[in-house]
């Protein structure tokens, strides 16, 4: 699919437009319209994640060429707050105060400061089985995503295309710009989740709901990125299932191999301002001291390892360097202070003076 078709709305199922924009941009967003007819006859028109004000010409445009008007219009659906996501609905509301929002309840707590009216909005916990059914017979199925990224994120399944709104859920940046999904799609997405999820934990909850769908969803319809059907819809799964994000990395980051990295550094510091020499002397010392290569293994490289927990490693190590070059205290203190804050460490106990020193003279501080 080129970008060329994405120009105007365009049919993904039957009754269901993309009418989305393409501003060649990281992160685009996508919008949907799904008519439900009766007898042939469009009866409710629904907007799924409206999007951001930027995008509001562009679905004006496309939602006039499919049901006439904007302001036939009748739902919209918010997998969650974000104005990427909903801030739009506010103007369709102003232009239609008919329309009825339907979102979680977590996400109107916040969703209401788009100026939305509360006569006319619809929790998705209010409906029984979390499912709307609407007069022209369709049916309409919520699932919950808590923490995907949002704690009241709820995707939207319409049972009847198959097609489960994700939200930003399966969204990715567009590092490729085609709007179905194939394996090249995967750094997008995965950057994306990385970024935005808070946790594995809540993807793998949320990857376990989806599984538990029946029938089975034949698209994913996220709100960036590509759309994802047929053997795709597994393979984004599994991957998404298994992927590490937000705190996961953080706290690796604070881990073995961020302690790690912070030694060389260290080592690296000092070398700038005491000569290679000194450094390469405390390094053979490292090797050979047996009470030191027990916890910290060092070559004349560098630190290779550390054999017990990080944080108690570097407290020995800055120690030792503290004894090895003492005439060089000062030089340590501060390349110790400048390597450990720029990758989130504490600093040691022992400059706990640096961390609470004293306020100076001339303030007059409580
Ligand atoms: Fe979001
Ligand atoms: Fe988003």
């Amino acid at each position: 699919m080129t970008t060329e078709s994405l120009n105007g709305p365009l049919e993904i199922s039957a009754d269901t437009w993309w009418v989305g924009r393409r501003e060649g941009s990281l992160l685009e967003r996508n919008i949907f319209l799904r008519s439900f007819r009766q007898n042939g006859k469009p009866v409710v028109n629904m907007l799924i994640d409206p999007g951001p004000p930027a995008d509001l010409m562009t679905l004006t445009k496309k939602v006039g060429q499919v049901i006439g008007n904007l302001r036939n219009v009748n739902l919209v659906f918010a997998n969650h707050q974000d104005p990427d996501v909903a801030y739009n609905a506010g103007y369709l509301q102003k232009l239609n105060p008919n329309i009825s929002v339907v979102c979680s309840e977590d996400t109107w707590r916040l969703i209401r400061f788009y100026d939305l009216d509360p006569k006319r909005y619809y929790a998705t916990e209010r409906f029984k089985r979390q499912a709307l059914n609407l007069t022209t017979g369709h049916e309409l199925r919520f699932v919950p995503t808590p923490f995907c990224h949002f704690r009241g994120a709820t995707m939207l399944y319409d049972l009847e295309s198959r097609i489960l709104f994700t939200g930003d859920l399966f969204g990715g940046l567009s590092y490729v710009p085609e709007l179905w999904a194939d394996e090249r799609h995967w750094e997008g997405m995965k950057a994306f989740h990385q970024i935005y999820m808070p946790v594995q934990e809540a993807m793998a909850l949320a990857v376990r709901s989806i599984r538990a769908l029946d029938p089975k969803p034949v698209m994913l319809a996220p709100q960036h990125g590509a759309l994802i059907t047929g053997g795709w819809i597994d393979f984004f799964l599994d991957r998404l299932e298994n992927l590490p994000v937000g705190l996961n990395l953080l706290l690796d980051s604070q881990q073995k191999d961020n302690y790690l990295a912070a030694m060389n550094e260290l080592l690296m510091e000092l070398g700038r301002g005491v000569g290679a020499g000194p450094i390469a002397q405390a390094m053979k010392v490292f090797g050979e001291d047996n009470s030191i290569s027990s916890v910290i293994h060092a070559d004349a490289k560098g630190v290779r390892d550390i054999r017990i927990d990080p944080s108690t490693a570097i407290d020995i190590f800055i120690r030792r360097l503290h004894e090895l070059i003492p005439e060089q205290s000062d030089l340590v203190e501060m390349a110790t202070v400048k390597v450990l804050l720029g990758r989130n460490i504490p600093l040691p106990d022992a400059m706990a003076s640096i961390q609470g020193a004293a306020s100076p003279e001339f303030l007059e501080i409580d």
